[in-house]
């Protein structure tokens, strides 16, 4: 009887608390997530984990894309500073900002790229919207694509591109090609394979473009080749979507390094474009950007203005202010700006002068290889056309860590370890 009993409380207590004893079963014997599998590393952040584990003291990480002072440790600009006490002493609130971000600092982003007297910002044509970085602006850009320019899907990179231009568009629903633009055997741009490719690229689609210091080559195409690829894009009727995350970084001189940008619009393009502070002011970790969209007139910026922020507001609702404070500050205070220009001229020249003296070196150390490429290469990034092995080779046994496809970020380079990698570099490759 008592067994009876039993079983009938079992069945009982069974049928009614069966998705009780259900979640009890999955939270102690398994999880909700035995499905997902163990992706892949950052490969760059991976090569920063594999640099921070190595004991030797001469290690050098050429691997990731911030900038370092010449005794090889992060820079913090004094414009930077300056503003930050600036804005300190100003008390202010921190009350969220607008969807599209601060006024003050979209006005300033802008006018940065598109210089002081454009049209397009004169006839009130485009708009710009703060974003999470140069990142944040990508995605908002690719999710406004995805939404809105549905002629076409397809997105063209430059062949390579920088490694997250794929996941952003892809993540956001774009479809990835490629056009011809590094040519490995002068380690220079190949014009006449992304020419040849941009003019069969279907009309309406996207062409990415980095607006100079091209990541991870180093290798920009120059004004006249600007000229022509501008050409075939119109021909073709390609949208431009133009990556300005260096501007000033380059050459030192921040309208010669939005020059491309500036042309293309003169050219009468309609671009998007995206912008970062992560490099040219040192906000890596402020996470300051802008978005803009080039429209026909005030009224369609209007109307895309107000779509832009029916994107963001259910991603992050409104952007970051610290760092927006800080860039408009700078941008917008007479002797900020002028040192700030001074600093971001500093840091390309240093860049440039690490260049030559890794050749000088490289030379001296006995290397007959031609490494003008290394020179002729501008920005932050070299491809120095090191194969895998090599590059294998000079992590396993001189601690030089970069990733695998030759490209060192040449900002990491110093006075004090050039001569060190120069003689790595050379035991590798002679
Ligand atoms: C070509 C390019 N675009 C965009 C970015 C975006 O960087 P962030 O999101 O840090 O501004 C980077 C950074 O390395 C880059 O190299």
């Amino acid at each position: 009887y008592n067994l009876l009993e039993l079983i009938s409380f079992l069945s009982f207590f069974f049928f009614f608390y069966r998705p009780a004893i259900f979640l009890c079963f999955h939270f102690f014997l398994s999880s909700w997530w035995t499905e997902v599998q163990m992706g892949p590393p950052d490969p760059i952040l991976g090569v920063t984990e594999a640099f921070k584990r190595d004991t030797n003291s001469k290690k050098m990480n050429l691997g990731v894309g911030a900038y370092r002072d010449d005794n090889g440790k992060p820079y913090v600009l004094s414009c930077v500073r300056k503003a930050e006490a600036l804005i300190a002493s100003k008390m202010l609130d921190k009350e969220y900002l607008p969807i599209g971000g601060l006024g003050d600092f979209n006005k300033a982003c802008a006018e940065l790229a598109l210089g002081p007297d454009s049209e397009v910002l004169k006839s009130k044509r485009s708009i710009t919207v703060q974003t999470i970085s140069g990142t944040g602006s990508l995605r908002i850009g690719a999710n406004f694509l995805s939404r809105f320019h549905t002629v076409a899907r397809d997105v063209y990179l430059p062949k390579p591109s920088w490694g997250n231009h794929t996941p952003i568009f892809r993540d956001a629903g774009m479809q990835l090609k490629a056009y011809r633009y590094y040519d490995p055997a002068t380690c220079g741009f190949d014009f006449t394979g992304a020419l040849d490719d941009v003019s069969k690229i279907p009309e309406h689609s996207v062409i990415m473009l980095h607006a100079c210091a091209h990541n991870p080559t180093g290798v920009d195409p120059r004004p006249e080749q600007w000229k022509e690829l501008s050409a075939v894009i119109k021909k073709r009727k390609l949208l431009v979507f133009f990556d300005m995350a260096y501007q000033g970084f380059a050459s030192g001189d921040i309208d010669r390094d939005a020059w491309a940008v500036r042309y293309f619009l003169e050219q009468g393009h309609s671009v998007l474009l995206s912008q970062s502070f992560a490099k040219n002011m040192g906000l890596y970790g402020e996470r300051v950007g802008g978005f803009t969209v080039v429209c026909a007139d005030a009224e369609e910026a209007k109307r895309v203005e107000s779509q832009l922020k029916i994107l963001i507001r259910p991603i992050y609702s409104n952007p970051p202010m610290n760092g927006a404070r800080i860039a408009s500050t700078i941008l917008s205070t007479p002797e900020l700006r002028s040192t700030w220009l001074e600093e971001v001229k500093g840091m390309a020249d240093r860049i440039i002068k690490m260049r030559e003296m890794l050749v000088t070196n490289l030379k001296k150390e006995g290397s007959t290889h031609n490494w003008q490429h290394v020179i002729d290469q501008i920005g932050m990034f070299c491809f120095t056309g090191l194969k895998p092995e090599q590059v294998e080779r000079l992590t396993k046994e001189f601690s030089v860590y970069m990733t695998k496809d030759g490209r060192i970020s040449v900002a990491g380079v110093t006075s004090g370890n050039v001569g060190y990698l120069a003689h790595a570099i050379h035991q590798v490759t002679k």
